[in-house]
């Protein structure tokens, strides 16, 4: 698994302002929306294309464009959907799918509860938004579905992670294509199962709570 943190100071200004607490939710979804964009310009380093003759108004040339099966992005809800249109603004013609995803918070164990992917991944480049990787639960079960199906490589999209969380996705997608793209490695867990220092529920900071 390869893990590349995002190394920028407008990124680390704008996750400033998202930790932030008295950051109002208009405020942080339209950050979240930013750093994405920045963010998803590394994680798409490896997307795959093939060449395409155009003709310029001078000549003709060669240049590239998007391979079929064109790449898949799959937000998991409910926080995940705050990163949707800041990814599909660098890939319009990208593919979406959802998967529906909720972190118990006495067990922290994860369960899926709606999913609307296609049902042969076979040669996809998928690209999995959520903000948090905390124990890595919800993430190491939203991948390991994408592999089942017969993803080609996933690559996720994470605002923050904790070490514990990078350390448990290691183990559990030992000898498969993933990379992940931070855009900060924090210090640690909490008790609660809450990346410290982090932004506390990106759920409830884009939406409010349910
Ligand atoms: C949050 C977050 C991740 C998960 C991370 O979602 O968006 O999906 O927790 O925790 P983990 O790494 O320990 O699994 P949550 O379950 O709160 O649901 P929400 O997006 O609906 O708020
Ligand atoms: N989920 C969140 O939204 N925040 C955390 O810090 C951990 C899990």
């Amino acid at each position: 698994m390869r893990v590349h943190v995002a190394d920028h100071p407008l990124i680390t200004h704008k996750l400033t302002v998202l930790r932030n607490k008295e950051t109002s939710s208009p405020t942080f979804r339209a950050l979240t929306e930013e750093l994405v964009t920045l963010l998803a310009y590394e994680a798409t380093r490896a997307v795959r294309v093939e060449p395409q003759e155009i003709e310029t108004p001078v000549t003709t040339t060669v240049g590239v464009r998007l391979s079929e099966p064109r790449p898949l992005v799959v937000p998991i809800l409910r926080a995940g959907l705050g990163m949707l249109e800041g990814m599909v603004k660098l890939m319009p013609t990208a593919e979406v799918g959802f998967l529906g995803m909720v972190r118990n918070e006495e067990t922290l164990e994860p369960t899926t509860y709606a999913e609307r992917l296609p049902d042969d991944l076979s040669h996809r480049q998928c690209f999995v938004l959520d903000p948090m990787l905390a124990t890595g639960g919800s993430l190491g079960a939203a991948i390991d579905f994408l592999f089942k199906r017969g993803a080609v490589d996933v690559t996720a999209i994470c605002i923050l992670a904790a070490p514990e969380g990078i350390a448990a996705l290691e183990k559990a997608t030992e000898g498969r294509d993933v990379t992940i793209v931070l855009g900060a490695l924090d210090e640690r867990l909490n008790e609660n199962g809450y990346i410290v220092p982090g932004l506390g529920d990106a759920g409830d900071r884009l939406y409010g709570t349910v």
